[in-house]
């Protein structure tokens, strides 16, 4: 089961120096990435994530959760969640940001094209993606991980930032480890198909 005690203890990640107490919570998330060796950072927020849904089986509790823990530990973004794959297209699922476009065709936008694709795509400049969908101006750099049980892509998570070129193949590879062990706690057929 969840043990909100450990989780607590461990959410802010490294000790924050005394002189950073002032700081916005932003600028604190930002400064503790940038302290620490960033694929252990992948590794820790993907041990939380193994924390915090391990005794849950419930789909939206654990894709809510899962989308809290990355706007809330992840530095510079504007958006993070899910779309899931529902009959043949993508549709809006938990996630943290304003409010987004609900349903996203299969090759569409950069979402769907991590569906058709059936790989992560890395966009550092929206705005030189052809096709990108825009739910957010604020958005300038974007990456979408395919969510796959066995074979079948089931969802994608997708994470936008304010900041250009904000997402690299250390991300990358700590996002795929992170639906990796997402997806191992989702009863898929009760939410897709
Ligand atoms: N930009 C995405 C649409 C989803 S929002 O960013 C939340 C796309 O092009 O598929």
């Amino acid at each position: 089961m969840f043990n909100a005690h450990v989780f607590v203890k461990k959410a802010p990640g490294i000790q924050v120096p005394f002189q950073l107490e002032g700081f916005t919570t932003a600028c604190r998330k930002k400064h503790q990435v940038m302290q620490m060796n960033r694929p252990s950072f992948y590794e820790e927020l993907n041990q939380d994530l193994a924390a915090l849904i391990g005794g849950e089986t419930d789909a939206i509790a654990n894709l809510a959760n899962a989308s809290a823990l990355l706007f809330n530990r992840l530095p510079d973004l504007n958006w993070a969640g899910f779309y899931l794959l529902k009959g043949g297209e993508l549709v809006l699922g938990p996630f943290h940001g304003k409010p987004a476009c609900i349903r996203i065709a299969v090759g569409k936008g950069v979402c769907g094209t991590a569906v058709a694709k059936r790989r992560t795509i890395v966009v550092p400049d929206v705005h030189k993606f052809e096709g990108h969908i825009v739910c957010d101006p604020d958005s300038r750099s974007e990456i979408v991980v395919p969510i796959f049980s066995g074979q079948k892509v089931r969802a994608v998570l997708d994470l936008d930032s304010p900041i250009i070129n904000r997402f690299d193949a250390v991300d990358q590879r700590g996002l795929e480890q992170f639906v990796q062990v997402l997806a191992a706690h989702i009863p898929w057929d009760e939410i897709t198909g």
